[in-house]
């Protein structure tokens, strides 16, 4: 998905030379404000469950020529922006006691064939377990994976009550654990990519680059 910022700041979606705009069907969803930021909309489309719905919507509309709009910040993916997932500090033990239960049902349960630095291979698979930096992109095709964190069965049925709590694409219905960590039988082959990352103190965290080069 290719998203872009355009005119006089509205968000848009292109396709094939057109721009749909994505405001008015993410409000209508109930999912962003009107005249919503680009860091409200790149949010909605990340973590909410009905932006796939309300982004099929919008293709439905009026489109705008890509040629006879201002391009103001074209973004080829907006998952792929570096995303500081979740912060688990309150729920440190809690989480990291749901993620060592389920090892017999990944697919990759030690990042051996997944991409992270070699400083979070480990039961977290981060720096500091209270902190997940996870790149929002789905290993299979690319979409959005849903922030799903409470266990047991959803309201939508798409997820059992043997739900330990994770992440949901639900462009074909791949699974993910709290650390990232894919379910075995879904499309998605490996774990979410983890980025390079480092902590400059305790209450900030630079994505992208590795804790070497930022000494
Ligand atoms: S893109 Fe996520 S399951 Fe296909």
């Amino acid at each position: 998905m290719k998203i872009c910022c355009y005119n006089d700041g509205a968000p848009g979606l292109i396709e094939d030379g057109s721009i749909y705009p994505l405001n008015d069907a993410l409000a209508e969803a109930g999912l962003v404000r009107a005249r919503a930021s680009m860091a409200e909309v790149i949010d909605a489309l990340a973590n909410q469950s009905a932006a796939a719905a309300a982004v099929a919507r919008a293709r439905q509309g009026k489109p705008v020529a890509a040629a006879s709009a201002r391009l103001l910040a074209p973004i080829e993916n907006p998952p792929a922006i570096w995303a500081a997932a979740a912060n688990y500090r309150a729920h440190q033990t809690e989480m990291i006691e749901r993620i060592g239960r389920h090892d017999d049902k990944l697919a990759d349960p030690g990042s051996e064939k997944s991409r992270q630095p070699e400083y979070t291979k480990n039961a977290a698979r981060a720096i500091k377990p209270e902190y997940l930096v996870l790149l929002g992109v789905c290993t299979h095709l690319g979409c959005l994976p849903q922030n799903r964190f409470a266990a047991g069965a959803s309201t939508d049925g798409v997820l059992t009550a043997d739900w330990p709590g994770g992440f949901f694409c639900p462009c074909h219905g791949s699974k993910f654990d709290l650390s990232g960590r894919v379910f075995a039988g879904v499309p998605a082959p490996t774990n979410l990519e983890i980025p390079p990352y480092s902590f400059t103190d305790d209450a900030h965290i630079v994505i992208g680059l590795d804790q070497a080069e930022n000494a």
